[in-house]
């Protein structure tokens, strides 16, 4: 009970970080710092300090999300074992499928637009659309996950 209330927690507190501060990257300190003298070194020194946030972030996603998964199946394999009959958790995994391969999405775009890495500076020095796909992503895998919540 204890670890489930924790790992909600986690999971849910992680996302409201990583996709809120996205979200105010792109709406707040962009505009901002395209006025000012410097817009480059602005962005790319507030992505850095960004950077260590997201990849915590991305960490804590992934194991809350994997215990989430995990007693998921626990819950179903045992519901089935009663009614298996009852039990048909298809559109559950179709939904989740759904989600899992957004969230891949949104991993990648956030390690594009955070790892100091030479390869990567084409997306940090304009940031806008990746950050835009971002925040759009981030909110339909919310929707996602509320529906998953009804459905399980
Ligand atoms: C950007 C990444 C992610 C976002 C924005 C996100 C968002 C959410 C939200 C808002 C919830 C609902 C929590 C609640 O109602 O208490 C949730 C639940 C869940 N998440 Fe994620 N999540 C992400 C990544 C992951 C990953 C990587 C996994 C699996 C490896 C995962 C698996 C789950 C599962 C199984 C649930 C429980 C759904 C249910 O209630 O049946 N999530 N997620």
């Amino acid at each position: 009970m204890f670890l489930k209330a924790l790992m909600q927690w986690i999971h849910v507190g992680s996302v409201v970080l990583m996709i809120g501060g996205f979200f105010f990257f792109r709406v707040v300190l962009l505009p901002i710092a395209n006025r000012s003298a410097d817009p480059g070194a602005l962005i790319t020194s507030a992505l850095r300090r960004f950077g260590g946030i997201v990849w915590t972030a991305l960490l804590t996603v992934l194991i809350s999300g994997l215990y989430n998964f995990i007693t998921f199946f626990r819950a179903a394999r045992a519901g089935s074992a009663v009614n298996p009959l009852a039990s048909d958790y298809s559109l559950y995994i179709f939904v989740l499928g759904i989600k899992l391969f957004i969230v891949f999405l949104i991993f990648t775009l956030a390690i594009f637009l955070t790892f100091p890495y030479p390869v990567f500076e084409v997306y940090q020095k304009r940031p806008t659309p990746w950050l835009n796909l971002t925040v759009i992503f981030g909110l339909i895998v919310i929707f996602l996950s509320a529906y998953l919540r009804r459905l399980g």
